[in-house]
Parts: C-alpha cells; sequence; structure tokens
C-alpha cells in the first residue's frame, strides 16, 4: 500500500548618517532603491528608518529570483511598530518558498514599493522594537519580538508591522538573539510531535525513533526527549567520511540521543535483534516515530514501531513519498498523520506562547543546545551575492550548520 505524503499531511523576522530631505518618501513605505543602496544607514532627525530587504516577485531559484531592495519606512503611527531585526535563519521551507512549492505563499505586494509586486524572503526570527506608534499598548522600545505567524517576511534589517502580529519575549535575559530568533520552528516542531502524538508514562522506559536526527527538529527532539525521559533511536544519513560519522553519532550522544544508527544499518540484517535487546527484549515500547525523509528510510522506520505506535511526518527531504505496508496499519494499527507548525501556530496562539517560553526555559537553564550554524554577517554593506548564496546552498544536504542571517548594526 502507498501512501503519498500529501494524502497524509494533515494539518498541523556604518556609520550614522543621514537621511537627507531629498529622499524622504511619498508613501508610508517608499522606495529607495539606489540611494538607499548607496548610503551607509540611517535613520534621520525625522525618523525615517532605511530598510534592506530580500525580496522576490516570481518564483524560482534563489539566487535567480531574489533581489536587494531598499526602501525607507516613514514615522510609526497608531498600533505599529518598527523592529530592527537582529537574526533570521534560513530554513528548507523558506528556500521552498521561494521555488513556489510550498503550500503557504506570502501575498506579492507593491507596499515596500518595490516595481513588481514582490514578498519579502524567511519565516522565522528575533528582531527588536526600535520605534512604537502612539496607540502601541503591548510593546516598548528596547522588546525583543518573534512572529506570531509565518510569511512575514523576516529576511531584512528593519520591518513596520502591527503589534497584534508579534510575540514579546517576556524574559530575555541570559538569552541570545540566535537562540530566541531560532526557537518558534524547530523547537516548536519537536515538542509539539513528540508530547502530543503518544500516551508517555514519562516513567524512563518508553522510546520514540526519527530520521534527519542530525537536523534542526532531530537535534530538538533529542533534548526534549531527554527531558522528558524518553529514550531514542536516532537515524543520521552515513558519510563517506567514517570520522565525520562517529563525530556526528557522538555529537548526537553527548546532545542525549540514546542510540544513534545510520540509515544503513537501520536498513541492516540485525537491527531488529538489536532493538529488541535495547527495548529490553520489546518491554519498552517505542511509542512514536517522527520522519521528515520519505521514502525507503520512512518504510524503514515505521517498522520498528511498537504496536498502537504514532508515526508523525513533517518533511519530505528525499522528495520521496512515503510507502507504508499495509500490515502497520491493519495488525500492528499504527497511526500515520502529519504536522504543520505554521498551522498548529495559527490554531493555538496561546500554546504557541507556552511552547516557546517553555524552550526558552530549558535554554535558559542550559539543558537545551544551541544548534549548529552557519553565520551569515548583514551589515548594512553586505551585497545581493553574499546573502544569496547563504540561502542558495540551504537544501544541499551534509552542511555544517543551518545559515542564519545575524544582523550587524543597520
Ligand atoms: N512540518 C513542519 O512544521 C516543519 C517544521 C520544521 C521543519 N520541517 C521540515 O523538517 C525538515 C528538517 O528541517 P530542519 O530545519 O530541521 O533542517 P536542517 O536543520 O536544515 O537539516 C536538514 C536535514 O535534512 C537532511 N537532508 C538533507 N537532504 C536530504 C536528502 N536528500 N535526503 C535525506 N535527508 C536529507 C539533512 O541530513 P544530512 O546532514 O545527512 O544532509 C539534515 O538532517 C525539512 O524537511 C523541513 O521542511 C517541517
Amino acid at each position: 500500500m502507498t501512501v503519498p505524503v500529501c494524502a497524509r499531511a494533515t494539518a498541523r523576522a556604518a556609520s550614522r548618517s543621514v537621511v537627507c530631505q531629498a529622499i524622504r518618501p511619498a508613501t508610508r513605505t517608499a522606495s529607495l532603491s539606489n540611494k538607499v543602496l548607496n548610503q551607509s544607514r540611517a535613520i534621520s532627525s525625522y525618523g525615517y528608518t532605511q530598510s534592506k530587504a530580500l525580496v522576490y516577485s516570481k518564483y524560482g531559484e534563489p539566487q535567480d529570483v531574489l533581489s536587494l531592495h531598499g526602501h525607507s519606512i516613514s514615522p510609526v503611527a497608531g498600533t505599529s511598530v518598527v523592529v530592527r531585526m537582529l537574526v533570521a535563519p534560513i530554513n528548507p521551507a523558506d528556500v521552498n518558498q521561494i521555488q513556489g512549492v510550498y503550500p503557504s505563499k506570502p501575498e506579492l505586494t507593491t507596499s515596500l514599493g518595490t516595481s513588481e509586486p514582490s514578498a519579502v524572503g524567511g519565516n522565522e526570527g528575533v528582531g527588536e522594537v526600535i520605534s512604537i506608534g502612539s496607540g502601541v499598548k503591548s510593546l516598548s522600545k528596547g522588546d525583543w519580538v518573534i512572529m506570531k505567524h509565518t510569511s512575514q517576511g523576516t529576511w531584512r534589517t528593519h520591518l513596520e508591522i502591527d503589534e497584534s502580529k508579534l510575540l514579546k519575549i517576556d524574559n530575555k535575559d541570559g538569552l541570545t538573539p540566535l537562540q530566541v530568533g531560532t526557537v518558534s520552528v524547530n523547537p516548536c516542531t519537536a515538542y509539539r510531535m513528540l508530547l502530543d502524538s503518544a500516551k508517555w508514562d514519562f516513567r524512563g522506559g518508553e522510546w520514540f525513533i526519527q530520521n534527519g536526527a542530525n537536523s534542526g527538529v532531530g537535534r530538538a527532539a533529542i533534548q526534549l526527549g531527554k527531558e522528558w525521559g524518553f529514550k531514542s533511536i536516532n537515524v543520521i544519513r552515513g558519510r563517506e567520511d567514517k570520522e565525520a560519522e562517529q563525530e556526528l553519532k557522538q555529537e548526537l550522544l553527548d546532545l542525549g540521543a540514546t542510540q544513534v544508527v545510520t540509515e544503513e544499518e537501520l536498513q541492516g540484517r540485525g537491527m531488529k535483534d538489536q532493538i529488541k535487546e535495547w527495548t529490553n527484549g520489546g518491554r519498552e515500547q517505542v511509542k512514536v516515530g517522527l520522519n521528515c525523509v520519505g521514502g525507503k528510510p520512512a518504510t524503514a522506520l515505521a517498522k520498528f514501531l511498537s504496536p498502537g505506535a504514532s508515526m508523525v511526518t513533517y518533511g519530505a527531504m528525499s522528495k520521496q513519498p512515503v510507502m507504508l505496508p499495509a500490515s502497520l496499519l491493519i495488525f500492528k494499527e499504527i497511526s500515520f498523520s502529519g504536522f504543520w507548525v505554521s498551522k498548529w501556530s495559527d490554531r493555538y496562539p496561546d500554546q504557541k506562547k507556552q511552547t516557546v517560553e517553555d524552550v526558552l526555559r530549558l535554554t535558559r537553564e542550559g539543558k537545551f543546545k544551541d544548534i549548529p550554524v552557519q553565520e551569515c554577517k548583514w551589515g548594512w554593506k553586505t551585497g545581493l551575492e553574499t546573502l544569496q548564496a547563504a540561502v542558495q546552498g540551504t537544501l544541499g544536504g551534509f552542511r555544517a550548520g543551518k545559515g542564519v542571517f545575524v544582523f550587524e548594526e543597520t
């Protein structure tokens, strides 16, 4: 029996110089492409903020469609605020969105003064509130904020946005922008999938199994699982360099993984007996499977789930459909579902706030470690090519870390 992913996929953010009078915009947010792109940086004495954004007006590969757009943000009024971005990650879904193959598509508009209707890339990140309108109640200057919803366009130095679309970080003590700027997608996904997919007794004798275990989500699941007393079987893709493979395995074990195996090892002969041994002769149940790969790796993973378990698909990195033996559904009564953090955030805003706060609490307590990242510094003079290159490599695989834009004084 073949169950395509789509059929199973249930719903589930220089010098200080001047903005001269000559470039004061006529509209609230006007395009100033050449002037803004060439000047060093500026918040003028008139309260205009200069911003640069990575925008696209048609779908395609990031290096073909992304452009750097400079514009000016007028002094804010009403319930609007201006946010200066601090960190914005580059997630696989951001690239899929630019390619036009992601289900949620941001609205293309000319609100930033682009010649063609366009959208700003990026869905996640943290920023600092630098100015507020007179009607703003929930935010003050200096607050750190993340986006309540996706598709707000976080790959830009500054944005004007209504306070209702932002989630304030109530306690930023002891936290870095990187930690806060990467909390809302991967950690929240791992947190909800693990916790909500099974009835756990939290007594230490329960397991979950996952592929893509070295991904951002996978690393989050390992650490949360350890915190909640779940043991884990973590599947990674083997490396040609066996030393590098061993180092990766050790890295995940150090994070709290119970066992780490390669796809090859999982699909090899002895694994059934091996897992039986790890799980105390099968008396400890493998209650949840997390799949972000699809194809054969997903089928292999499903076979090691205990009767009555749940497998949650949240990604399709191999671009292959999920294929399942009918016996897993009929005789083992395994449930298969999907999870989408965007839908979950929209549906359960309060739960999102609690989840974010809980992960940040664990981070503060040293129980949730930073993900490995490849930083792309974004200063006022950073060129389009640098920014495009950082985005382009995202889906390449075998990466040393997740790409993140780290905004310098802009
Ligand atoms: N549904 C949701 O709400 C949700 C939320 C967050 C993330 N996701 C999805 O979860 C997945 C992981 O996201 P992330 O941000 O955690 O990723 P990430 O940190 O960028 O890591 C990417 C992961 O994908 C693996 N990978 C790359 N190309 C692959 C291929 N061709 N076949 C198999 N594995 C491959 C990488 O393994 P190697 O190191 O071996 O290349 C790595 O484990 C993505 O599919 C993403 O879209 C979904």
